[in-house]
């Protein structure tokens, strides 16, 4: 199970966020990136209150932070395993490596595993392509990873590699 931030350090991430950036135009998305900073994802509960504070609809606001894949709504596993898509890890396997890990995993991109230890993702170019495919697990960056090299990375991340 993800762990979701308490309220009151929700709010205090969110005035924060506006006390910072609101003055400015197009402050929404440096806020927003803000808030995921802070607490790993924008819960939906800051939506309205970002809509009446910029002077924005919440379906404005909504629209925002559903429409770029960087935002997330709900929080992310304790590590998150990138796999990259770019074309250069393409062309070395890296498809092939995020559906072994999909079905490794056993949830789709941007989910996380049930008991809330990894989050996986994809992401476009981790400036290793020389080195593909690059997969990022946690701060790490791995270059040259094959299907059992992530899973032994991913049981590490757990506890469970040696
Ligand atoms: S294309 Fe994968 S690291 Fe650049």
């Amino acid at each position: 199970m993800s762990i979701e931030a308490p309220p009151a350090r929700v709010d205090e991430v969110v005035s924060q966020a506006l006390e910072a950036h609101s003055g400015s135009r197009g402050a929404l998305l440096p806020i927003l990136h803000a808030v995921q900073a802070e607490l790993g994802h924008v819960p939906p509960s800051v939506v309205p209150v970002l809509a009446d504070r910029l002077n924005l609809s919440t379906a404005e606001v909504h629209g925002v932070v559903t429409f770029y894949r960087d935002f997330r709504t709900t929080p992310p596993g304790r590590v998150t395993v990138r796999v990259c898509r770019a074309e250069a890890c393409q062309a070395v396997g890296g498809q092939a490596l995020l559906e072994h890990a999909v079905t490794s995993l056993g949830v789709a991109r941007g989910e996380t595993t049930p008991d809330g230890a990894v989050t996986l993702d994809e992401v476009f170019c981790l400036g290793n392509c020389a080195l593909g495919p690059a997969v990022q697990v946690g701060d790490r960056l791995h270059g040259r990873v094959t299907p059992a090299r992530l899973d032994a990375l991913i049981g590490q991340t757990r506890g469970l590699g040696r």
